[in-house]
């Protein structure tokens, strides 16, 4: 049996860990296993390596993905969607393992359904917004990061009387924001489920001031907004931040709006990529490394269409439908947790 695996959208810590899995479970079963580089693009573009042992000695703990990765649509002209097909009967495949966020599935998923394509899916990233599974391998990393730079951040603004505004990633989802900032003890988690309103953030901090807490900690995630009710960002802004295809700005916006509100200096940390980078932690290598091996043995058992996931300690498969369609939204359990701490 000869399989393919490639690893598609933005990178995080745990891909290395899940293709060594597969390629060591195929292993025992003397299966082959192909090595698609740069995602999509390297199935329509021919760009195959081969996994051997010798091929993942050491990458456990390295972060990114040997095999590279790319945003790359695979469904964009039919042309493209011919010569995918025509390199996966070159070389044989008898299926194929996806790993990928929300969007790289959500091709798996068409392909496999209106082209008849073997095809399983991994869950990955650091947003944690792939629906069908409790958690995405990544995340937990992401959220180790952010806390550490919480902490850091903790002491630096008690020395100061100062507000930090962090802003973190998560996409459109507060995932990052809430577990990093009550991880990190933050005194104000600004989500994209929940609309803020600045009066509120700066009576809160103001409050604290008053109680002789001098610092403050503001986590807020990428896409986190203002209520319709209190909109402080024009248009122009709005359009810098939200309406394209990367986040970021708010944190920057909201430390000004915040300094300008209460007169409390505010400075902003921006922590972008250092989220995704680097070695993962124990939690993802070990959850990388289950969803590799149940991804092979369901390639095995041809259960295509599925996804490996996690839901409480079990690791199972789902429909990739399942997974794909919509985002899942930061479980409100969590932000009533997270809001016990706010001011
Ligand atoms: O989906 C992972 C993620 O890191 C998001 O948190 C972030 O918004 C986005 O990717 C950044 O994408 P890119 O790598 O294309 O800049």
């Amino acid at each position: 049996m000869r399989i393919g695996v490639l690893t598609g959208g933005g990178d995080c810590p745990g891909l290395n860990a899940a293709i060594r899995a597969i390629v060591r479970r195929a292993y025992t079963d003397e299966a082959e296993v192909l090595g698609i580089r740069n995602g999509w693009q390297g199935l329509v573009e021919n760009d195959v390596v081969p996994l051997d042992r010798a091929s993942i000695n050491g990458i456990l703990p390295r972060g990114g993905t040997i095999l590279g990765t790319s945003r790359y649509n695979p469904l964009k002209d039919a042309q493209c969607i011919e010569r995918l097909k025509e390199n996966w009967r070159t070389h044989r495949l008898a299926g194929l393992i996806v790993v990928g966020g929300e969007g790289t599935l959500s091709a798996a998923l068409e392909l496999c359904r209106d082209h008849q394509l073997q095809l399983v899916g991994i869950p990955k990233t650091i947003d944690n917004d792939v629906c069908g599974t409790d958690f995405t391998f990544g995340f937990d990393t992401a959220v180790s990061i952010v806390t550490d730079a919480v902490d850091r951040l903790h002491s630096t603004a008690e020395s100061h009387h100062r507000v930090m505004v962090v802003e973190v990633m998560g996409r459109h989802t507060g995932w990052i924001a809430a577990y990093g900032g009550i991880a990190g003890g933050a005194d104000v988690i600004l989500v994209p489920e929940h609309p803020f309103r600045i009066s509120k953030v700066c009576e809160l901090l103001e409050g604290r001031k008053k109680a002789g807490r001098a610092f403050s900690i503001v986590v807020v995630a990428e896409d986190a907004h203002a209520h319709p009710d209190e909109p402080f960002l024009n248009e122009e802004q709005c359009d810098a931040i939200y309406r394209h295809d990367r986040l970021g700005g708010i944190g920057e916006a909201l430390a000004r709006e915040i300094e300008r509100c209460t007169g409390i200096q505010t400075r902003i940390t921006k922590l972008g990529y250092v989220q995704r980078g680097g070695s993962p932690t124990a939690f993802d290598r070990i959850l990388a490394t289950r969803f590799g091996i149940k991804a092979y043995e369901m390639v095995r058992d041809e259960h295509w269409g599925q996804m490996a996931a996690i839901h409480g300690n079990k690791i199972v498969s789902v429909p990739l439908a399942e997974a794909v369609g919509e985002l899942k939204r930061l479980d409100d359990e969590i932000y009533r947790v997270a809001e016990v701490f706010f001011g």
